[in-house]
């Protein structure tokens, strides 16, 4: 069923993005991969035999770019996911500006940007799947992450309204809200916070990351996309606008 559809996903260099690559590429998918990494973007591209573009999604006019060009070489673009993220763990005292501007440019204006750009093309081919790789703190907060979930506690707004807005165009947009997936961003969380703590890696990701969840495993990134292909399939076509927790339980605490 997606056999030839135009698949545009950012953060594809890594983590949930590369996951995601993956996963619609062997569902059939014409891969679009964006990413600031060039050396990753090119190499993993390249196995996928997926169009790379590397483009620095914090700037506008990046975003415009991108999405210029995937419809240029495709013709299209009938699946959206924006995955391309950062985290910063600082009190709000000590939180710098530039990097709270930043990140709220990479993962909330990014993904309006490219919703925007990418949306006429959908309403065109009366056919259209926006995801965004929200987080569990799209729903709950944490302390010293302010910029991250102000960030992601936008893209729940965002996915609400355009979900409202897509429906008469036959355009679906969900939210995927996981807690901690194994993938080098959180492999940096884990060491870090074992150094700190003076506690083994095991212990941080029981006792710290995962203390709120029933499930106290870490998520893997297939997994994740594993969602994501099934909120592209016909029998996803009437759920829109939700916030998908996949949280091994965090939230029902
Ligand atoms: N890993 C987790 O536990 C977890 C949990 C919930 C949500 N998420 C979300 O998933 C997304 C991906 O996280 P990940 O764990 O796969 O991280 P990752 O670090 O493995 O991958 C993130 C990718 O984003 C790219 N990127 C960073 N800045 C960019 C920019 N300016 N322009 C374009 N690309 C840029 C990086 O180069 C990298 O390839 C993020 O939005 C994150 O908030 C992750």
């Amino acid at each position: 069923m997606l056999t030839d559809k135009v698949a545009l996903i950012t953060g594809a260099a890594s983590g949930i993005g590369l996951a995601m690559s993956q996963a619609f590429r062997e569902a059939g998918c014409k891969v679009v991969m964006a990413d600031v990494n060039e050396e990753a973007l090119t190499r993993e591209a390249e196995k996928l035999d997926a169009l790379a573009i590397c483009a620095d999604l914090s700037l506008e006019v990046e975003c415009k770019r991108l999405a210029e060009v995937a419809i240029e070489e495709y013709g299209g673009v009938d699946i959206l996911i924006n995955v391309a993220g950062i985290q910063k763990v600082v009190p709000i005292e000590d939180f710098p500006v530039d990097t709270w501007d930043f990140m709220i440019r990479l993962m909330l204006n990014a993904p309006f940007y490219l919703t925007k750009y990418c949306w006429p093309s959908m309403k065109e081919r009366g056919w259209g799947r926006i995801i965004h790789l929200n987080s569990i703190h799209g729903l709950v907060a944490s302390e010293f992450k302010s910029a991250y979930v102000t960030a992601k506690h936008g893209l729940t707004g965002l996915t609400k309204v355009s979900a409202l807005e897509g429906g008469p165009y036959g355009i679906t947009v969900n939210s995927i809200c996981p807690a901690y997936v194994r993938t080098p961003l959180v492999d940096k969380q884990i060491a870090d916070q074992a150094a700190t703590h003076g506690i083994g890696e095991d212990e941080v990701i029981e006792k710290i990351m995962l203390q709120k969840a029933s499930i106290k495993k870490l998520l893997e990134p297939k997994t994740v996309a594993d969602v994501a292909l099934f909120l592209c399939s016909d029998s996803a076509s009437q759920i829109t606008g939700i916030t998908l927790p996949i949280d091994g339980g965090w939230i029902s605490a």
